[in-house]
């Protein structure tokens, strides 16, 4: 809201890591130099990064304190119990196995419940989920609701359709089914979170056929806030409370920690099965590590103990929501279209809509990215037809993105709103002179996710308004 009064950062700075904003023909000479990548430039080299909010997040004093207090026994740490019971307490499950990270706990988990073949059901499955369905041989359906693709302000946009899930499992049959998933907050489509009604809804599809119903907690906490701001049945219910109702309605839980754990690293999955633990830590033991640290220090166990704790703190969500919010207004004050409402953890400009003069083929979300690059330090990432497009093995056809948006994502605890301003300035700057940004085209390219490596040339001078 244009006028609400923004609550302050519920923190105050003990430890300062300087950034450098590089001369802007320096700028120019860096993005040149990584082919007009931005994944290809130096962190060093940045002023301020928004390319994700995963593990890029700042830790407390109580978290760095913790780091002295890591276990590192091989066996049973301390370090690990203090993790187990933190998991157990707050997202109600038995067995709680460590991961590195998201991905592996996605990877052992389909490698133990999938059969070639079968269907992941989800609210929409993000990147590494759906490539690992695909990597043990199943087949992701993604079943967002209807109101995801509109541009209207409407909370809850990240809900499963949940008749289309049943209708889903009706036609092809439960047993055709490997597992039921919610991602939440829903990463791939904004950020955007997803009701307890929704999600009451489908865990009582999942009883029904008796279906496997697994949360992709990521940022459990963030969807925990919107729930308790947004659902008046839970306006008075605590953070913890809410958490804990939606983990009761579920079978599994996978988690990439790197978000909502407040950590720079870690994962895990939680699990009430015997049986399906017993077979997921038989492989994690091969690939992982042992039970009871699943590819992680002992110290970052205890760091996860505390991260996992402070992120249910409603002044810390309160201010993280808002903070989204407004620079999501911020941005649009200064002429860019964004996806409404704002999500948890990211903005994202509407890039196809602000840059009309570049074709989805010329990647208008990597003509912003590069802008923002050269105009004012900042990394985004393109999340268009560079990343999602290409050439369609099956046609030969190129293809497009749905949408050609730039996420800038915000790192929890890392940038104040003083960081925010700036970035809307640069933005207002570049909206001024958004005719002269050029598109580009790949010039060089990888078989898969193309956009981590590929080089691109631009198809007009960039400086050209310098
Ligand atoms: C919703 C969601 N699930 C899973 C993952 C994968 O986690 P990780 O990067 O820790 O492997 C991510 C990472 O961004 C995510 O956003």
């Amino acid at each position: 809201m244009k006028n609400r009064r923004q609550p302050a950062e519920p923190y105050r700075i003990k430890s300062v890591e300087p950034i450098r904003l590089l001369e802007r023909p320096e700028r120019l000479e860096r993005i040149r130099a990584a082919n007009f990548n931005l994944f290809k430039v130096d962190a060093a080299d940045i002023f301020i990064d928004l390319l994700t909010d995963s593990g890029t997040g700042a830790m407390s004093n109580r978290q760095w304190a913790a780091l002295m207090m890591g276990d590192e026994s091989y066996a049973g740490a301390v370090s690990f119990r203090h993790f187990e019971s933190t998991v157990q307490s707050i997202f109600r499950k038995r067995f709680v196995i460590p991961c590195h990270q998201g991905r592996v706990a996605e990877n052992l988990v389909f490698s133990t419940i999938l059969k070639k073949g079968q269907f992941v059901l989800n609210n929409t499955h993000f990147d590494t989920t759906k490539g690992n369905v695909l990597h043990k041989g199943g087949i992701p359906i993604d079943l967002p609701c209807a109101q995801a693709k509109s541009n209207d302000p409407i909370p809850f946009k990240g809900n499963m359709d949940t008749a289309r899930l049943e209708e889903f499992i009706k036609e092809h049959g439960p047993e055709s089914i490997a597992m039921v998933m919610m991602t939440v907050t829903n990463n791939s489509s904004g950020g955007q979170p997803v009701s307890l009604a929704n999600i009451h809804e489908t865990a009582e599809i999942c009883r029904r056929y008796h279906l496997p119903f697994f949360f992709d907690a990521a940022r459990f906490a963030e969807n925990s806030y919107f729930i308790k701001r947004d659902e008046p049945e839970y306006r008075d219910k605590s953070i913890r409370e809410i958490a804990g109702e939606m983990f009761d309605l579920c079978d599994g839980v996978m988690m990439s920690a790197k978000k909502d754990g407040l950590a720079n690293m870690g994962g895990f999955i939680a699990i009430n099965d015997e049986r399906l633990y017993q077979q997921v830590t038989e492989l994690m033991i091969l690939i992982e590590g042992y039970v009871t640290y699943g590819g992680l220090a002992g110290r970052d166990l205890e760091v996860l103990a505390v991260g996992l704790e402070e992120v249910l703190d409603y002044d810390y969500l309160d201010f993280r929501i808002a903070q989204t919010q407004y620079f999501g207004e911020k941005i649009k004050e200064a002429g860019l279209p964004i996806i409404e409402p704002t999500g948890g953890h990211a903005v994202f400009i509407d890039a196809g809509r602000f840059l009309p003069h570049i074709p989805a083929e010329q990647f208008p979300g990597q003509g912003l990215a590069v802008a923002l690059y050269v105009e004012g330090g900042i990394r985004t990432v393109e999340i268009g037809s560079l990343m999602f497009g290409g050439v369609d093995p099956l046609t030969g056809k190129v293809v497009n993105a749905p949408r050609e948006l730039v996420r800038m994502a915000l790192p929890r605890r890392v940038y104040t709103n003083s960081h925010l301003d700036y970035i809307a300035e640069v933005a207002e700057q570049i909206a001024e002179h958004k005719q002269s940004i050029p598109g580009y085209r790949v010039i060089k390219e990888s078989q898969f996710l193309r956009h981590f490596t590929c080089d691109l040339a631009a198809m007009a001078p960039v400086a050209a308004r310098a």
